[in-house]
């Protein structure tokens, strides 16, 4: 799972934007992010001896939370596909996403991405798995419901009134 998101993230997604020029010091702050956060993980799930064997893999919960890693990133990934294709060559504007998620929550690529984290966690178990969830619900989280409220400011009526922050019909 952790593989999965990160070829997409570094080796897909950078090939395929097309916003503004990403600050290079946010980049560097991620590189160094990541690779703390990767090489800690990697090694918990190594040898934390949470694992016994292959029926570990196929537990319940080994299942329903990879179920929900890939719900998330199915969400994440169609989400940014929808973003970049709202604009036109040349243009720079905003404009309201429609289609997938979006239905329902305004900040649907982002949303996307803590449900993944919170399918890891549950998937595996672990206490550093658990840490980086919570880590993802609250800064990317963060920026979800920052998202709701910046689209209401800017489209006002015009925008959908069904969508929501970070649970669809709810909140
Ligand atoms: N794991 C992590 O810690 C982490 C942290 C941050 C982001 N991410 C992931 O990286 C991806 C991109 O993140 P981001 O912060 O760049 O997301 P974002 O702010 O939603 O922007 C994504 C792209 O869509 C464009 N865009 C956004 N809203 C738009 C609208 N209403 N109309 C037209 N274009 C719009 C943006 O253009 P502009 O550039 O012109 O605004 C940008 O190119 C997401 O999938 C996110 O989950 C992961």
């Amino acid at each position: 799972m952790f593989c999965l998101h990160y070829l997409q993230r570094a080796f897909v997604y950078p090939w395929l934007t097309r916003g503004r020029p990403y600050p290079t010091l946010y980049w560097a702050l991620a590189l160094v992010f990541t690779s703390v956060n990767g090489t800690l993980q990697s090694l918990e799930l190594l040898f934390g001896g949470y694992y016994s064997g292959m029926q570990d893999a196929l537990s319940p919960c080994a299942l329903a939370g990879s179920a929900l890693f890939a719900f998330g990133m199915a969400t994440n990934v169609h989400s940014d596909y929808i973003l970049r294709n709202l604009r036109r060559p040349g243009e720079t504007g905003y404009k309201i996403p429609q289609g997938g998620m979006f239905e329902y929550i305004s900040g649907a690529n982002l949303w996307g991405e803590v449900v993944e984290w919170l399918g890891f966690a549950i998937a595996t178990q672990t206490p550093g798995a658990a840490v980086f969830s919570l880590f993802c619900l609250v800064g990317i989280g963060g920026r979800c419901v920052a998202t709701h409220g910046w689209y209401l400011r800017k489209f006002g009526d015009a925008y959908p009134q069904q969508r929501r922050r970070m649970i669809p019909f709810v909140w």
